[in-house]
């Protein structure tokens, strides 16, 4: 008894500190790491440019005042990643994020990451979801000036019900976050249709009709 008490605490520390899972990225090991682009050599993140050669730009981003011309064609919403190559190795990500009235940023969640979002313009609903079996909705309506987190790793989604567009900056606590889409992780990809049945309580027929909206045409 006392033994296997004993264990769990084991366990449960264990679990806490983080370790030996994939929860954070990795800390740095000197002031930066840049980004070489050229390099062939794959670690951890990108191999680092010779600290020599490091200026002031490889911390700057310009433009992030545009949204970006390429607009998601299903969903209506377009994400602009601030790429700085200083940041390579720090665990952070950032975008942009443009919402035109009456388009979503599907449901989706990012394994590898917490996410914030700051409203720039306009207003948008946000949510997310808790795991099983609460699936309970944490969700607001953002305005200007506004910031919603979402926990690693839970499904949230973002739609703008106004009638005037929305843009975000979006804060990620890794280098790189992943990216679940649901709807594409079930239908875009190559699970046999009476699994899919199976899964959503209903008939091959209905499953064919929406996978038909998800093959790449
Ligand atoms: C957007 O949807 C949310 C949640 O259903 C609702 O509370 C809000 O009033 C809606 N906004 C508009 C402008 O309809």
């Amino acid at each position: 008894m006392a033994a296997a008490a004993l264990l769990l605490v084991a366990a449960l520390v264990a679990l806490g500190s983080g370790h030996g899972g994939e929860a954070f990225d990795p800390n740095p090991l000197q002031d930066f790491c840049v980004a070489d682009a050229t390099s062939k050599v794959r670690v951890n993140g990108l191999s680092c440019k010779d600290p020599a050669a490091v200026v002031s730009d490889d911390f700057f981003f310009a433009g992030a005042d545009k949204l970006r011309d390429e607009v998601s064609e299903r969903y209506g919403f377009s994400a602009l990643t601030v790429q700085i190559p200083g940041l390579n190795t720090q665990g952070q990500r950032y975008a942009r994020v443009d919402l035109a009235p009456g388009a979503i940023f599907p449901p989706h969640y990012h394994p590898r990451a917490a996410e914030t979002a700051l409203v720039l313009e306009g207003s948008v609903y946000f949510g997310f979801v808790s795991s099983y079996p609460d699936n309970k909705l944490f969700s607001k309506v953002l305005h200007k000036g506004d910031v919603f987190a979402v926990p690693q790793g839970l499904m949230h989604f973002l739609y703008n019900n106004g009638t005037a567009p929305a843009t975000l900056y979006a804060s990620l606590s890794s280098q790189n976050p992943g990216l679940v889409l649901l709807a594409d992780a079930l239908f875009a990809g190559a699970l046999p249709d009476d699994l899919l049945a199976k899964t959503l309580l209903t008939d091959k027929h209905t499953v064919d009709n929406i996978r038909a909206n998800f093959r790449p045409s």
